[in-house]
């Protein structure tokens, strides 16, 4: 063992140049897939991130300590944040990201005080500290607040909770927003692990994306344990009235206590999740796997925080039918919380991944015709992506420089990249193609991946072996969609065009018999309106299947904007009561975008806009504000 420590010290001598890479000396790309946080680490140019203004490659945190309290009252979480550092090159100083954020002090070790430079802000990154480290430097204590507006935070008042009784407060951390209630060095390319004291108000519980606690303490005080390594996107923490329920021995739900037997049904079928995702790529990693449900205000549809799934309520539908969303973020423990993108030039290695393992998923436990309808839905649109989309963000891997990261997050990472993975299934056969992807997530672990890492091991682990030649490079750096790009059948989704194809024959609701239509076939049918669909055939539609007034989030979403398009206006109290209540981006954003296309739209737009903006998270409002033009005053 001391030989092979000392054989690879000399190999670090010789290779890496300590530190951020020299374009000319390091190229090999496949000398990459090492531990991401070990000593011997060559870097490659692929792999620098270019929304961290830290200095991650020459001297890295390993573990972070948090000790805050949260307080409603300043809607500020305050106290320290300490790192354990790792500087193999002895380096003087070490920087760190951070977004409108109050230093206090800084101090090294047992508590000498450091000296410290903040950099100039950066619109799309933030301000970098700079922090002067000695010799023997382990700990780096940063004394902060966050600010009012912290990008990250959502305060809610009582009154946006299922109970309306008490405050609520989580983060979201991905892509770049850790560094605004965190300072951090916030990259995927360092894996840390944590720990955290956080103090709440005593009759609140706190949860993190670490070892929870499952009922509340009498003095707020709630202690936290991550000790997998994780990217620092992935700490995430939520703070309200939330009870738990345990849906088998290693899963469960937090919620407001008025959701929680709601949410004892709908995820119901958690524990099977993670048996058949175990049972296709090898051992969950994280010991535990629960889901917490937010209010509505969530930004996103899920949040794959690991053990700890941050949730929209929208998915409650009361019939299992958007769990699909469990299964995606349950997927990411493997990719993307295991084997993790190394910058968001790569996030398609964790967004395509997961659409492909969701898939697999899903198809364990509720078979192919289900699968292909989710296939057929995500199919299309991607082809709407793609022509919407500039051809620079058509590529799997992206160029993101001086990009916000969250510009990435388009179909063409999942579907696209979805799509690139099922195509592989086809020509290796699945049994090939299992086994391979059980190795790459076992060989990989607890790393972080660039696609050109991804490409060589694919090659010469699955393409090579068995002869497989296809146009790879046309599908991994090339716009557009490839022709060989596999088209999904849904028998049961060609059933349901047949019946929009006869209502538009007879303009009679007769002609469609939805009994036995899962929440999917709705949205094809839904999805297929023709662009004249005037308001009279809207109103017959509405009469005899109440579209309207659908509890369904997904369906009324996209009743909500064919409606807008057509000009029917007998959704508008829905419609309104529907963007006030609910924060999801994907909702969001075709909803006001519909809106926005003629003037009066606009105009009745901003008017539920001005009142709505308060119950969004930044994530929302960012994307709004641009769709409707507005500032705030
Ligand atoms: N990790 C993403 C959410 C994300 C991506 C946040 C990029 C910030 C930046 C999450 O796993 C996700 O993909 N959520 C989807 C779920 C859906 C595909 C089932 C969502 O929220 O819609
Ligand atoms: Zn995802």
């Amino acid at each position: 063992m001391k030989l092979i420590q000392l054989s690879t010290f000399v190999f670090i001598l010789i290779l890496t140049s300590c530190g951020t890479p020299n374009k000319e000396e390091v190229t090999d790309a496949s000398k990459v897939a090492e531990e991401s946080n070990s000593f011997d680490r060559v870097w490659s140019e692929d792999e620098i991130d270019y929304h961290t203004l830290s200095n991650y490659m020459d001297v890295y945190v390993s573990h972070i300590h948090l000790d805050v309290e949260i307080s409603f009252d300043e809607k500020k979480l305050f106290g320290s944040a300490t790192h354990t550092i790792e500087n193999p090159c002895n380096k003087d100083i070490i920087v760190f990201d951070s977004r409108s954020l109050d230093i206090t002090s800084i101090t090294l070790n047992d508590g000498e005080e450091a000296t410290y430079e903040m950099g100039e802000y950066d619109e799309l990154l933030g301000e970098s500290i700079t922090v002067h480290i000695k010799e023997d430097t382990k700990k780096v204590k940063i004394n902060y607040s966050t600010s009012e507006g912290t990008r990250a935070l959502d305060w809610l008042v009582p009154a946006q909770t299922a109970g309306k009784e008490n405050p609520f407060m989580y983060t979201q951390g991905q892509a770049v927003l850790t560094r605004t209630w965190i300072p951090c060095q916030d990259t995927p390319g360092r894996r840390i692990t944590y720990s955290a004291k956080v103090k709440v108000p005593n009759h609140l519980m706190a949860v993190m994306s670490a070892s929870n606690p499952t009922v509340k303490n009498e003095s707020g005080v709630y202690d936290f344990e991550m000790n997998q390594s994780i990217p620092t996107y992935l700490m995430a923490i939520a703070v309200g009235d939330l009870e738990f329920i345990e849906i088998d021995e290693r899963t469960g739900v937090y919620s407001e206590p008025s959701m929680i037997e709601a949410c004892r049904y709908e995820f119901g079928d958690m524990g099977k999740m993670v048996d058949a995702a175990e049972g296709l790529y090898g051992k969950y990693q994280w010991e535990r796997y629960d889901v917490i449900v937010l209010p509505p205000s969530f930004p996103f549809g899920g949040m794959e925080n690991p053990r700890l799934t941050f949730a929209t309520p929208t998915i409650i539908a009361g019939d299992r039918s958007l769990t699909t969303l469990v299964a995606h973020e349950l997927a990411h423990s493997w990719s993307g919380n295991l084997v993790t993108n190394s910058n968001w030039n790569d996030f398609w290695l964790n967004e395509g991944f997961t659409m492909y393992f969701e898939r697999r998923i899903m198809e364990e436990l509720y078979g192919k015709d289900y699968v292909d309808m989710l296939a057929l839905l995500g199919y299309q649109d991607l082809q709407a992506s793609i022509s919407s989309l500039e051809p620079k963000m058509q590529m799997l891997k992206l160029k993101m420089k001086g990009i916000d990261p969250d510009e990435a997050m388009t179909d063409i990472a999942y579907e696209k990249g979805y799509s690139f993975l099922r195509l592989i299934e086809e020509l290796a056969g699945r049994e090939k193609f299992d086994v391979f992807i059980k190795d790459y997530f076992t060989t990989h672990k607890f790393q972080t991946m660039t696609t050109e890492v991804f490409v060589t091991y694919l090659q010469e682990n699955l393409l090579e072996p068995n002869s497989i030649e296809f146009n790879l490079n046309e599908w991994v750096y090339e716009s557009g969609l490839p022709e060989n790009c596999l088209v999904v059948v849904s028998e049961r989704f060609n059933s349901v065009e047949a019946q929009l194809t006869s209502f538009y024959e007879t303009n009679n609701a007769n002609s469609v018999t939805p009994k036995d239509w899962s929440t999917h076939e709705w949205l094809h049918f839904i999805r297929h309106f023709k662009p004249e669909t005037t308001v009279d055939q809207l109103a017959i539609l509405d009469d005899a299947f109440h579209l309207t007034q659908s509890g369904n989030s997904e369906i009324a979403a996209i009743w909500f904007e064919k409606s807008v398009n057509a000009g029917y206006d007998k959704i508008d109290v829905e419609l309104e009561a529907f963007l006030m209540r609910v924060g999801r981006r994907k909702f969001l954003q075709p909803l006001y975008n519909a809106l926005a296309a003629t003037p009066e739209g606009k105009q009745k737009g901003l008017d539920i806009y001005v009142k709505a903006r308060d119950n969004y998270h930044f994530v929302s409002v960012s994307t709004i504000d641009a769709i409707l033009g507005y500032s705030p005053i």
